[in-house]
This record gives structure tokens, sequence and C-alpha cells, in this order.
């Protein structure tokens, strides 16, 4: 081939490639690139927005985020803590470093683990009776933290920005401080007041109680809070990465606080913690797959459990309702009350950490099993609760947030100190919380923890174990005629064990009922979990004429303020909607990328 050839070809494979890219300029800008966030606070919002216009994917958002709900939300956001992520990788190959040509869905464990020396007698007295609030306040109440190496591992697999840059926002908002708003200072006030009375008599040590009140003091609505130990702690993980959590210097100063107060965790419980990547529950529903919590969640089971056996009773509601015997909030609270009547007694028998115990998942989603324990219920009259068994034969602050990015990468993030402030002890030097997840075990079987929820032995105290939680963060899948998946939904919430029922209810408003996102989301929402006997909680908003009418029935209304602080993205014609719960502070966003 003469040279002249040569420069022809060339020019004709510039040209070609030349048009290709044009193409492929004016299909991606044809492509309408939203992106959305729907976080707890507007600091998060701010961060995780800016980190995506960096051209962050959504697990850099979510890291930065979660680091800054840590500084500015510290009722929940946490390093001290644990939860779970639920992830969607729009591009398998590119997305997941690892090469892994799994799914693209993915689930990430970072709960608490129980320390090495825990046992299942730790809160019992010498008659095994449970001391009171023993797991809830205090030193011996922590989990050991798994936050700080749960963000490490989602940005070690799918993160693009380097890890210094997603903790910057968060040190500065710790460093320059940030205004207080109402409802942390509200909390804090009570949270304190909670702490005080509850300590003397459980014999916990009143200095975690003074600890408490220095770290809330000035916690004042409407003036700025800088917390520099914190800052300090943060820019020595964005400088070491977690190893200053787990082997560093944040691990002595735990470790210090902890053998000072009569706690539990080692430097060997910090250096041996793991994360999990676990298989998440994904069950088909409608035209979606939903992509949920595994244990040791229960939310996934339990979500797909209450839509499942709701489609298989649907018909009988829908003739209930023509029938008119019951105005329709009635008839739906009752409805589903009956259905989580049949979860949580399962999830009482059958859920814990499935390192420990096995699980029966696939027998607890089957068809056969769900259509069994579908029929049982009437509309008219309540289960009798003591005849809910399970069935196969043989806290409340907690938060969510929920991300897309322009390429349609999605997070679900739920994570958690257990209560408010967790376990109200302040690793003083750090600046950080604890967490005081150990309630989430069962103390002993047959007693409720704080939420209320009772367990059996598959979730009882065992050394490294993990105690089974609601936390449920969840995606809804959707795949096209063309084989494309895209999601449909991105939610969840904190609640303690009503997380469930709240994601259950604002899926069947968006997607069953044609709810907008916002509407879905603030539209009132009612709680059952079959202990305490015949208890709904409601939202304030629930009409008197419903609350009438269930009184008749036999259910004991109980108004609840707060039922969750849902955080919900949604796709509706390719449209994403966004939507904060407007009980909580939250910012939602939907925005397109190349405006930015
Ligand atoms: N600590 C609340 C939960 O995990 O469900």
């Amino acid at each position: 081939m003469t040279q002249h050839a040569n420069h022809s070809l060339y020019a004709l494979f510039r040209i070609l490639l030349l048009c290709l890219g044009l193409m492929t300029a004016s299909v991606s800008q044809a492509e309408t690139k939203q992106a959305a966030v729907s976080m707890p606070d507007r600091h998060s919002a701010q961060v995780a927005r800016q980190i995506l216009a960096q051209g962050g994917h959504a697990v850099d958002a979510a890291v930065a985020a979660a680091f800054t709900l840590a500084v500015t939300y510290p009722e929940a956001g946490n390093l001290g803590g644990g939860g779970f992520m639920t992830l969607f990788a729009s591009a398998r190959d590119e997305a997941d470093k690892s090469g892994d040509a799994s799914p693209q869905s993915w689930f990430l464990d970072y709960r608490e683990k129980a320390p090495k020396a825990a046992d299942q007698d730790m809160y019992l007295d010498e008659e095994k009776a449970v001391i009171p609030f023993q797991s809830l306040v205090g030193y011996k109440a922590s989990g050991v933290p798994g936050t700080v190496k749960g963000l490490w591992a989602a940005h070690q697999r799918f993160g693009r920005l380097p890890w210094k840059d997603l903790l910057q926002p968060a040190i500065d908002l710790a460093r320059n401080g940030f205004v207080v708003p109402e409802s942390l200072a509200t909390t804090a006030d009570w949270y304190q007041g909670w702490l005080e009375e509850k300590l003397s008599p459980a014999g916990q040590p009143l200095s975690v109680a003074a600890g408490f009140k220095a770290f809330a003091d000035p916690l004042q609505a409407g003036k700025r809070w800088r917390q520099p130990a914190l800052a300090n702690t943060l820019t020595s993980l964005a400088e070491q990465g977690e190893a200053a959590f787990y082997q560093g210097v944040i691990a002595d100063q735990m470790v210090k606080a902890m053998q000072a107060g009569g706690g539990l965790i080692t430097h060997q419980d910090l250096a041996e913690y793991q994360v999990r990547w676990r298989e998440p529950i994904r069950a088909d529903w409608l035209d979606y797959e939903l992509v949920s919590a595994p244990p040791p969640s229960s939310g996934g089971i339990a979500i797909a459990q209450l839509l499942k056996m709701k489609q298989l009773r649907q018909a009988d509601f829908d003739k209930a309702r023509n029938k008119g015997d019951l105005p329709d909030m009635a008839l739906r609270t009752h409805f589903y009350a009956e259905l989580a009547k049949r979860v949580y007694a399962d999830r009482a028998e059958y859920l814990g950490d499935p390192d420990f115990v096995e699980v029966p998942v696939a027998r607890l989603l089957s068809h056969d099993y769900l259509q069994e324990r579908a029929q049982g219920m009437d509309f008219q009259s309540i289960s009798k609760t003591e005849t809910i068994r399970p069935g196969l034969a043989e806290s409340t602050d907690t938060t969510h947030f929920s991300i897309i990015d322009g390429e349609g990468n999605a997070v679900s993030n739920t994570y958690t100190l257990n209560m408010p402030f967790g376990s109200g002890v302040v690793i003083d030097a750090a600046g950080f919380l604890m967490n005081n997840e150990m309630d989430d075990f069962s103390q002993k079987p047959g007693v409720p923890n704080v939420f209320g929820v009772i367990g059996g032995e598959a979730n009882a105290i065992a050394p490294e174990k993990r105690m089974l939680s609601s936390m449920s963060p969840t995606i809804l899948l959707q795949t096209d005629a063309n084989g494309q998946t895209n999601v449909a939904a991105v939610v969840g919430t904190p609640g303690g064990s009503s997380i469930i029922t709240s994601v259950f209810q604002v899926l069947v408003n968006v997607f069953e009922r044609g709810l907008s996102a916002q509407q879905a989301v603030d539209t009132t929402r009612v709680h059952h979990q079959l202990w305490p006997k015949n208890e709904i909680k409601y939202h304030p908003t629930l009409s008197e004429a419903t609350k009438d009418h269930l009184t008749l029935m036999g259910y004991q209304l109980k108004q609840h303020g707060y039922l969750g602080d849902v955080q919900l993205i949604s796709r509706h014609n390719n449209q994403l909607s966004a939507a904060a719960d407007q009980r909580g502070r939250g910012v939602a966003q939907v925005w397109e990328m190349h405006a930015d």
C-alpha cells in the first residue's frame, strides 16, 4: 500500500471516528441525564449534589453524604454505628472494579457486631430477668461499629473520586460549624433528659450523662455549632483511610474510653471487624424486581412478604371495599395490620444473623407458603394475636438517603446509632457518639426491645454476631422490552420496626395507588407489628372517622408523630421525582446533569 493510500485510509478512519463521536454526543445530549437525591438534611443534599457535579459515582456521593451526616445529623448520622447499603450499577463491567460479572445490584452489610466478650446473658440479673436499659445506655450497649469500614468498602469497589475529597466537606462543616436546626436541638434536649432518668436506676456511670451533656450543651437552635475533635477525626480518616479507625489513633481513643467506662470493645474487636457483601433479597412484584436488605436485616424478607401477600388478597380487598362496610382507610389499615401480624410472627422466630443461624429465606418467600399464610385473614374481624404463630413447619432514630446519579447508578443507604444519639456515650477525644445497637438482639426470648419487637433464639446474643435489624434500604428495578434495566425507585426510612411497614406503604402508594412521590411519602401511615396486641400506631393525620371504625373493630390506637422519615426517588415515564418526608428536615432534588 502506498503512503498516499495509507493517508487516505487514515483520513477516512478519522472521519468515521468523528462521525461516531458526533453520533454519540448527539445521543447522549438527547438523553435526559437526570440525577436525584433525597436526603435527611440540606447539608447532605448539597454535598451529594456537589460530588455528583464533580463527576462522582452515586457511591462517591453516598460516602461524602454519610460523613457529612455524621457532622450535621448526629442523632443518627454516625461514625460509631453501622448500616446497610443497597446498590445498583447501570453499567456492570465498568462500574464494578472487581470485575465481578454478577448481577447489577449489590448489598453491603456494615452492621455492628457484638464484641467478642459479649454473652447471651449479659443483660440479665441473677434471676435471669432483664436488667432495664443495660442494652440501651452506657458503654456496654455498643456493638463494634461498622460505618467507616462500610463506606471504605463501597468506595473501594465503586468510587471514582479520591477518598480524601469525599471527606473534605464533612471536615469543613465540623471545623467551621453549621447552624443548629430546631429539631436537632429539641431531640438533643429530650435525649439528655431521658438519659439522666434512665442511667441511675440502670446502675450506669453518671459520667455518661455528664459526657452527653457536654456534647449537647452547644446544640442551641439557630446557633453555630463547631466540632473540632470530630474535624480532627475526619482528617485522620481522610489521610489514613479506615485503618485510622480500626487500628490507629481513633481505635486507641475508643478502647481507652471503653476501658474507663466498663465497655466491652477491644483493639482486637476493632481490628478484626469485617463488612460483608451479601446477596440482596430479590423478589418479583408487579412489573418490577424488588431489591432489598437480606438478613441480618429482617426488612427485605418482610417487605417482600407484605407486598406479595397483599397481591394474593387484593381481589378480596377490592370486593370488601366495593361492599362499603368500612371506609377505605379503615379497611386498608385493617388489611395492612393483618398482613403485618403474619410477617412479624415470622420475623421473631426465623430471622437473625445468617453467619450464625440458618434463615429459611426461600421458604419464607415461596408462593405456596405466602398463599397459605394470606388465606387466614378476614376483612371484617381481627385475627387473634395468640393464634398467629410463625408459619413454617418445624430504633427509632436511624437515617436513610437515596441517590441516583446521571448514569442511572443508585444507592439506597440506611445507617444508624439505633436510638437518637445511640448509647449516649461520647468518645470525647474523637468527637463522636457510640451506638446502642446491642438492644436489637433479643435479650431474652419473649422480652420486647425498645421498639417493642420480640425475638427468639435466632437473634440471641453471641460474640461477633450481628443483631437483627429492620433497616430496609430498597431499590426497585424495571427491565424494558430491550432488556435494559433501570431504577424505578430508591427508598428507605428510619423508624425501627416500623421501617418495614413504612417502605411497604410508600411502594404501594406510588406503584399501585398512583400517588406522586411527595404524596406517597407524606400521606398518613399506620403501623402494626403483632405485639402489643392489636395496637396500631398512626400518624396524627388519620381521620376521626377511621379511628372510630378501627376502635369499634377492637384495635388500640396510638398516635405517633414519628413513623419514619422516608427518602424516596421514583421514576415515571422516564422522569425522576424525589420526595423527602415533610415530617423531617430532609431535602429532595432532581436536576439535569448538564445544567450544573
Ligand atoms: N436499630 C434499628 C434497626 O436496625 O432496625
